[in-house]
């Protein structure tokens, strides 16, 4: 049944732009709002466009959020006059989905994570997060069949919701259905780890949607190619455009490099919270003559935290003539707690911070200055103040730190950046490119970026933010519903 207040855009993703503190003592609730491209995005097409944003309830707050609301949208004030629908599946259905395929199956097929002598194995407990995972994906096509008014235009995110589109489809075939991944796409062989059955699924359910979308032509051209080697599909690659057909359906492949919102961060990095820490850090790093490295990640398995961190201190052993002339400040933040990898992850940088410091500390200096604790207001001062940013990650979709800094650098900055990221593509030609896994090689180029002259690093850092911002967020979002027709 569709609702009687049916939206014309519909957005669908795990994580929504709010989410919901429950304070035990007295079971009241606070609403905290999201960041990130698509809620800026979506914020292009104002709040009187017939606009509902469907997504999963994530903590013991949201879930007593959408119990309140009883089933119906939360109340847009929470969310910046954003139309919500939080769907509270059950936990178990959540973990095994979220947690078990999600985060622990294709996250790790597409950053190319997993230790393939041990792992993966696909067992019964694999199957029975698979059949999870059907089932959530199930719940967000009946949600988003109900909320959406007649011919409407439904973009629906990443790895998580990778079956909607087809299921969608069956239940609503009048809408028009764009499936965007935010992360990189694995090389066929790779993707070919997966299950026959279950690579197929996800395949034919994005093949669902009238046009999948990717950050890269990379990432695009090695999905059409997993749909030739695991479906027989066909691939078309006309002039730049590319499409897939399947069983006589054709699906259109898209690009859009989602860029940094200029205007946003400029403002933001000048309030007076990121000033105040702007001071402490500057107090810390202990000087003007002291050169700063600054990295900015969540604490994900792809970041390549640990290598950075190791090529570091090769740097330090290679080059004594920044022994109390550099600092590399690194900010780790929490990521994906409730799995066990992330958290033994998380220990290992730690570990390796104080290593560093243990092997070449002196009184008067610490090399590594390691903080784990969220601060974005402390991120956005750490991009001003840096000299040098290291963005090493071993894959990654696009990486918007690469984008940001450059952006808000107060002096001009060095970027050390892997080929592996997908904002590599467009700024490779003005960063210090590294193949990830070299630790020497990327020493050499901390060396290299850190000895700049630092007219040419202003040079390069004004064409970085210039190639960062030639898509902000809402022309990104606006793209995509334009192409969807
Ligand atoms: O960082 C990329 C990304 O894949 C986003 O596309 C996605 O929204 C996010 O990670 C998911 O992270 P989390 O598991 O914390 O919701």
């Amino acid at each position: 049944m569709v609702a009687s207040h049916a939206a014309r855009v519909l957005v669908a993703s795990n994580r929504g732009p709010v989410t919901y503190a429950l304070h035990k003592e007295d079971g009241s609730l606070t609403a905290k709002r999201g960041g990130g491209g698509l809620v800026s995005g979506l914020s292009a097409i104002g709040p009187d466009a017939d606009a509902v944003w469907v997504c999963a309830a994530l903590s013991e707050g949201d879930r007593a959020a959408v119990e309140r609301a009883a089933g119906e949208r939360l109340d847009p004030a929470d969310s910046g006059g954003q139309h919500v629908r939080m769907l509270d599946i059950p936990e178990e259905i959540f973990t095994g989905a979220y947690n078990g395929i999600a985060n622990s199956v294709l996250w790790f097929i597409h950053h190319l994570l997993f230790q393939t002598p041990l792992e993966p194995i696909f067992d019964e407990d694999f199957r029975s997060d698979w059949a999870a995972y059907e089932a959530y994906n199930a719940a967000f096509a009946d949600a988003l069949a109900e909320e959406a008014a007649e011919g409407a235009a439904v973009l629906i995110q990443d790895y998580h919701l990778t079956l909607v589109p087809k299921l969608l489809r069956a239940r609503r075939p009048d809408l028009r259905i764009g499936h965007f991944s935010h992360t990189p796409w694995a090389p066929p062989d790779y993707f070919r780890i997966l299950p026959d059955d279950v690579a197929a699924d996800v395949l034919t359910g994005i093949l669902g949607s009238d046009r999948a979308a990717f950050l890269t032509r990379r990432w695009a051209d090695a999905f059409a190619d997993s749909c030739a080697a695991v479906l027989g599909a066909s691939v078309i690659r006309d002039a730049g455009a590319l499409t897939v057909t399947y069983k006589g359906r054709t699906t259109r492949i898209g690009v859009h490099g989602l860029g940094a919102d200029a205007d946003f961060l400029r403002e933001r990095s000048r309030q007076p919270d990121v000033e105040e820490r702007l001071a402490d850090l500057r107090d810390a790093v202990g000087g003007p003559d002291v050169k700063v490295i600054v990295r900015v990640d969540r604490t994900e398995l792809s970041k390549n935290i640990v290598r950075g961190l190791l090529a570091y201190g090769q740097l330090l052993r290679d080059h004594s003539q920044w022994h109390g002339r550099v600092v590399h400040v690194a900010f780790a933040y929490p990521s994906r707690q409730d799995l066990s990898v992330y958290v033994e992850y998380t220990d290992e940088v730690q570990q390796v911070a104080e290593e560093i410091n243990e092997e070449f500390g002196t009184p008067g200096w610490k090399p590594v200055l390691l903080h784990v604790r969220d601060d974005f207001a402390r991120s956005l001062a750490a991009y001003r103040l840096a000299d040098v940013a290291l963005v090493n990650p071993i894959r990654d979709g696009m990486n918007l730190v690469a984008k940001e800094v450059p952006v808000v650098s107060d002096e001009g900055v060095a970027l050390v950046l892997s080929r592996e990221a997908g904002a590599y593509e467009e700024l490779g030609n003005d960063s210090f490119v590294v193949n990830p896994y070299d630790l020497r090689a990327t020493a050499r180029a901390l060396h290299e970026a850190l000895t700049l002259p630092l007219h040419e690093r202003a040079e390069r850092s004004k064409r970085l933010a210039a190639a960062a911002t030639a898509l902000p967020p809402q022309q990104w979002f606006l793209d995509q519903l334009a192409a969807l027709g």
